[in-house]
Formats: structure tokens, sequence, C-alpha cells
């Protein structure tokens, strides 16, 4: 027995997880009973981008060293873990609209796009590669330093890996099978960029639910406005947009250029 009454192996558990520290700190500031399941589904989405950012750090380097087989399973990984935070959206649409309003108020300024780990996130993908000036501002506003804490993105060592390997993205599909690895990492890229706008259309459907996309947010916008405009960012646009050159190669009619990352 541990000092504090537990026994060895239940003391391990708790000290490996710092379930102490942990659980402390997800203390509501309501005493509505609602505010739990709001508070949970925050703290785990936190807990799973944590995993992400260290994942990608890995993801990254791999790809720099033309590691390739590896850099897939990380890449397959971070798609599954994207595919489970986006099931946390119907379990927090169990929380009914007027009950969340009772303690919305609450809540005052806060919301989750002040949540430094998934800018990070977007940053570390390479969304400012692609966004717009205005985008790019708010982030460096906001997060002074965080653009120049990752000076190679996923895009950049994703390209940069079929660049080494001198395949365009269209060789990659049509020559896929010469070269399985790199088809596969076009892929995995590919379902991961899916599944994050699946989150975030998913997002979308649970604030439509709650409070409409009409009212104003937490954080000072309108959904019509804000995450409305959000989701045009993706971060492999050319893949995406590759589902036409390989049309075209199959001989199939393809309506004339819209922008990229248009259905
Ligand atoms: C009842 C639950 C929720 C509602 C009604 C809600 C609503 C909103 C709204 C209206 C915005 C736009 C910014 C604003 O004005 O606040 C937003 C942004 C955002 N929310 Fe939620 N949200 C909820 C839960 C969550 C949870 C659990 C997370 C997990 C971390 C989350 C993550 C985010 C992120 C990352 C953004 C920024 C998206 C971007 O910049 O593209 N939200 N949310």
């Amino acid at each position: 027995m541990s000092e504090d009454g537990l026994s060895e192996s239940q003391f391990s558990y708790v000290r490996h997880l710092r379930l102490d520290k942990l659980l402390d700190v997800m203390e509501c500031i309501t005493d509505h009973p609602e505010e739990r399941l709001f508070l949970t589904a925050h703290h785990a989405l936190e807990i799973w981008f944590k995993q992400v950012i260290f994942d990608t750090r890995r993801l990254i380097a791999l790809l720099e060293d033309d590691r390739i087989a590896e850099a897939n399973r990380l890449l397959r990984r971070l798609g599954e873990i994207m595919r489970l935070a986006d099931g946390h959206w119907t379990v927090l649409e169990t929380l009914a609209s007027p009950d969340f309003h009772e303690f919305r108020p609450e809540l005052t300024g806060a919301s989750g796009m002040q949540s430094r780990q998934f800018r990070e996130v977007e940053v570390m993908y390479g969304l400012c590669e692609l966004a717009d000036e205005g985008y790019v501002e708010s982030v460096r506003q906001r997060w002074p330093g965080l653009i120049e804490e990752h000076p190679v993105t996923l895009r950049g060592a994703f390209f940069g890996a079929l660049r080494r390997a001198g395949l365009d993205l269209i060789d990659a599909y049509r020559d896929r099978r010469e070269h399985p690895a790199l088809f596969d990492l076009c892929e995995n890229a590919f379902e991961l960029d899916r599944r994050f706008q699946s989150w975030r259309f998913n997002h979308i459907l649970m604030v439509r639910r709650q409070i409409g996309m009409r009212t104003r947010g937490t954080g000072g916008t309108f959904g019509k406005d804000y995450l409305a405009a959000s989701m045009r960012h993706l971060f492999f646009p050319e893949l995406w947009e590759i589902r036409h050159d390989i049309s075209k190669l199959h001989g199939a009619e393809v309506a004339g250029d819209g922008a990229a990352g248009s259905a």
C-alpha cells in the first residue's frame, strides 16, 4: 500500500496518468448538470489535438527522410484520430439547445476559435500557404511566433517527398503500380483532409442545432459568416483537383476549371 491508501498497481496507474492533476482541472463553472458534457468534449478534443501535434511533427521528419512506409502509418493514424474527433459532435448534440442556453451566458467570451492547439494543427498542415492574407494576419496577431515555429509544414514535406521521387501528382496516380507506397501516401493525405472537412462540417451541423448560424458565437462571430467560410479550408486542394485530371485521362467529360476545392 502507498501512503494514500492505494495498492501499488493502482498507485502506478494514477501516477503514470497524472490523474490527480488531469481530473482536478476539469471543473465546471456553473451548477448546471449539462455543462459537464460540454466541458468533457472540449477537454477530450484538446487532448487529441495534443497527440495530433506530436505525431505530425514525427510525420514531417519521416517524410523529410523519405521513410514513406512509416510516414504512411502515421498519416493513417492521424486520419483515424480525426474520425474519432468527428464522432464528438453527435455526442454533443444530445445536449438540448435550451439546456445549453441556460449556462451559455456564463461562458462569456470563451470560444473554440481561441484554441491555440487547433490553430497549430492548421499551421502545421500548411494552411498559411493557401489561405488568404486575412487568415495569416489573424494567426500572426493572436499567436506571434506560431507560424515561424513550423518552417516545414506537412504540405511542404509531402510535396518534397514526391519531388525527390521524381513524381508529379498525376504520375503518382497514373503509375500507381510502380510506386505503391507513394500512391498510398497521396490517398492517406487525401483521407486526412477529407476527415478534417467532415469534422468542420459536423461541427457546423452541431452549431446549427444548438444556436443556429445567425446567432452570435461566444467568440464574437456569426456562424453563417465565419464557420461557413472556414469550409473552404483544404490542406491538399491539389489532391481533390487531381480527380478531374484522372477523369480526363480516362476520357470523361469535365466542366471548366472552378476554384480549387470546389466540388
Ligand atoms: C455546444 C457546443 C459548441 C458550440 C455551440 C460551438 C460554436 C462555435 C461557434 C459559433 C464558433 C465560431 C466562433 C465564435 O464566434 O465563437 C466556433 C468555432 C470553433 N469551435 Fe466550436 N462550438 C461548440 C463546441 C466546440 C468544441 C467541443 C470544440 C472542441 C475543441 C470546438 C472547437 C471550435 C474551433 C476549433 C473553432 C474555430 C474554427 C475555425 O477557426 O475554423 N467547438 N464554435
